[in-house]
């Protein structure tokens, strides 16, 4: 197995000498970079796939690339990655492969797992998909009455809800408007009950999506959804009608009381945020169909290849991942914004969290000792231009500084009279303003008050990424989703942490374990927690009565 550098990050030359760079450049402001180089807003472009990527408002010199770049060569990007998608157990913690990628690899591919072939499988599970999406859209799957499916629920939180829910809304102009999708993840029963409040029983389809099958929050919706189903169809029998699962665990499944048949399967190398191009995009199959579900599966398979074939200089995940990291570890950037300027992409900030938190939230390195550097940052962000009349002050004006992904697309699904050029207009005035800001002697010039000067400076340097699309489809959002998968790897590989697992999440899984028996308990004498934990659920247990 390649193994990454066994050099410490910050040991590294390369790490060295950009720390020394960054005590040269860290002033530099664009408005000079800008006008040293006329040719910049064209040279520090890239494309990938439909993407085009323009990168040149980052705080960077052609020096500053050119030392990213020897990192990432010090530490075996590219290695790394070739590792990733030839089947090596690159999540070392659960002694795993990691092959995301296989899921969109073409039928005539080759992947190997522990010397099997796993791309027939891949394609024998989207083949039965499609059968079964084909017979739903059509109405020849019914429910238990005989009615057509016209509302299709999908059970499932995380990886397995994020995924098909973010794609399901920025893809609604490929879907059929004539069965509506709701994604249930939250263990709140408000989730469930305000989803069933409208639905027909007998035309109602539940997915169940877990890859594990013993999520408390999907399966006690589960429970509460199949419930429901029976009481309202009058019949046990009614369950395999109405609801199918997506897991990796036939045997939780069966015990659930889905039959085997009616379930979809993968594999123990797709990481849950990295699931929707597996069975665990079923609900968006469902709405899209089959072939525009491959044009997607198309769209991530052609960033793979970009990745695997462009050279780093030109690779658009990795000088992502690069720039991106620039700004972590030597700026001290605590958060990376995510702003689409398209309303379709209203869950994408939702997806890239548990994407980029799930897998760079790390403080240790493969081998266990304690990093002495920044790792993965905050993601967040909304649709302009709703942001620009909230939070953007604070990107523009504020102490803290907050590089900026901007999202926009050339040609809306529906154009609808003048609202794409003015929306685009904003999304390239924002950029603009961020970078180049305004100077006290323009305002002076403009005859501003000399008391209200200070605060209409813009100071500008605000760092941006302007990625541009053509148009919103199954194929660029699929590029599009697998360059922040790449951009995640790449960070993750420098900094030699494991991207593919999530132990984090346990102990509060454990912990809420346990405390759930003591909410409903005779007594609250066996409480056992620190003094805050047990005065508050004494408060809570006393306000329901208890
Ligand atoms: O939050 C932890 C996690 O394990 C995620 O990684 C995963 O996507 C989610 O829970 C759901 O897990 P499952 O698909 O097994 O229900």
């Amino acid at each position: 197995m390649t193994s990454p550098s066994q050099t410490r990050l910050t040991e590294e030359p390369s790490w060295q000498r950009l720390q020394e760079h960054y005590e040269q450049v860290k002033d530099l402001h664009l408005r000079d970079l800008f006008a040293q180089d006329a040719t910049r807003g064209e040279t520090l472009t890239a494309t990938a796939g439909d993407l085009y990527v323009d990168y040149s408002k980052h705080r960077v010199t052609s020096e500053t690339l050119g030392l990213l770049l020897d990192l990432a060569r010090a530490r075996g990007v590219a290695e790394q990655f070739e590792a990733m998608v030839s089947g090596q157990r690159i999540n070392t913690t659960e002694g795993r492969a990691v092959l995301h990628t296989a899921l969109r690899a073409p039928r005539d591919a080759v992947v190997e797992v522990g010397g099997t072939d796993v791309v027939p499988e891949v394609h024998e599970v989207l083949d039965r998909m499609s059968a079964f999406a084909e017979s739903v859209r059509s109405g020849e799957h019914t429910g238990h009455t005989g009615s057509p499916i016209k509302a299709v629920v999908n059970i499932g939180i995380g990886g397995s809800d994020l995924g098909p829910a973010m794609a399901y809304e920025a893809l609604l102009p490929f879907s059929r408007r004539d069965i509506s999708f709701s994604f249930v993840s939250n263990i709140d029963g408000a989730d469930i009950a305000e989803v069933l409040r409208g639905l027909d029983a007998a035309s109602t389809l539940f997915i169940i999506s877990s890859k594990t099958f013993t999520t408390l929050e999907t399966l006690t919706n589960a429970h509460t959804a199949r419930d429901w189903l029976v009481s309202q169809l009058g019949s046990d029998e009614a369950v395999a009608k109405h609801f199918v699962a997506v897991s990796t665990n036939a045997e939780e499944v069966a015990k659930f009381g889905i039959d085997t048949a009616n379930m979809f399967g993968f594999w123990d190398w797709v990481g849950g945020r990295y699931s929707f191009p597996s069975a665990i995009g079923l609900s968006l199959m469902l709405s899209i169909g089959p072939d525009q579900f491959r044009e997607l599966l198309a769209g991530m398979h052609e960033i793979d290849e970009h990745v695997r074939t462009t050279p780093l200089e030109r690779n658009v995940p990795v000088l992502l991942g690069l720039i991106g990291l620039w700004y972590r570890d030597f700026f001290g950037a605590q958060t990376q914004a995510v702003l689409p300027y398209s309303q379709y992409l209203d869950r994408l900030a939702d997806y890239l969290q548990q994407l980029d938190m799930e897998s760079n939230g790390k403080s240790v390195t493969k081998s266990g000792e304690r990093v002495d550097y920044q790792t993965g940052p905050i993601v967040w962000g909304t649709p302009g231009t709703n942001g620009q009349h909230a939070y953007y002050q604070l990107i523009h004006q504020g102490t803290t500084l907050i590089p900026a992904d901007f999202i926009g697309l050339a040609r809306p699904a529906e154009e609808v009279g003048e609202h794409q050029d003015l929306l685009m207009a904003n999304y390239f005035a924002q950029p603009e303003a961020l970078a180049f800001g305004k100077t006290a002697e323009q305002l002076r010039e403009e005859g501003v008050a000399e008391e209200l000067v200070p605060h209409r400076t813009f100071e500008g340097n605000r760092p941006t990424t302007s990625i541009l699309l053509p148009e919103l489809t199954p194929r660029t959002l699929g590029q599009l989703i697998a360059t922040y998968e790449h951009k995640v790897f790449t960070q993750g590989a420098v900094w030699g942490i494991n991207s593919f697992d999530q132990w984090g999440v346990e102990l509060g899984k454990v912990l809420a374990k346990r405390i759930a028996p003591e909410l409903t308990a005779e007594s609250d004498a066996e409480l056992g927690h620190d003094s805050s934990t047990n005065a508050l659920i004494r408060r809570y247990r006393s306000l329901r009565g208890r």
